[in-house]
């Protein structure tokens, strides 16, 4: 039996340990705002928070959640307006969209451990979530925009 935390809701799960996180969220949980990309660690389109934390949910066994606290893009903010969720829509970061809320929970982890992060800094924490339509400037500027 694991209990965990997901966006303040303590929940129990008693399914395969070596389930990944991402299943978990998606199809058991209905939060279908991480998403599923490369399965592999290689993408970031699944990035959530555990214990504040950016990792790759789909690389992240339920097992490994017991007394965790995760948080998916939809637990970001209450009302979707995290100071990155309004700098996105402000600049018009997405393209075809399907990255971006791994790109935000990222940029979230960026913003908590360097509240005003430099290009350099920006560039090395989300070189791992990768973007199809290239939107890396408009992430760049957003970040910025968020943090002030
Ligand atoms: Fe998890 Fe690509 S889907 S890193």
């Amino acid at each position: 039996m694991v209990q965990l935390s997901v966006n303040g809701v303590a929940h129990k799960y008693d399914g395969d340990p070596e389930m990944p996180l991402l299943w978990y969220l998606r199809d058991l949980l209905e939060l279908a705002g991480t998403k599923y990309g490369c399965g592999a660690g290689l993408c970031g389109a699944c990035t959530v928070h555990l214990n504040g934390k950016p990792v790759r949910s789909c690389i992240t066994a339920m097992k490994d959640t017991a007394g965790m606290k995760i948080t998916t893009i939809e637990g970001l903010s209450p009302d979707g307006k995290h100071p990155l969720q309004l700098a996105w829509q402000d600049l018009n970061v997405m393209q075809c969209g399907y990255c971006q809320s791994g790109q935000i929970m990222q940029a979230a982890g960026l913003l908590k451990e360097k509240p005003k992060p430099t290009d350099a800094d920006i560039d090395a924490y989300m070189t791992g979530n990768i973007c199809r339509c290239g939107t890396y400037q408009r992430i760049r500027s957003a970040i910025k925009k968020a943090a002030g």
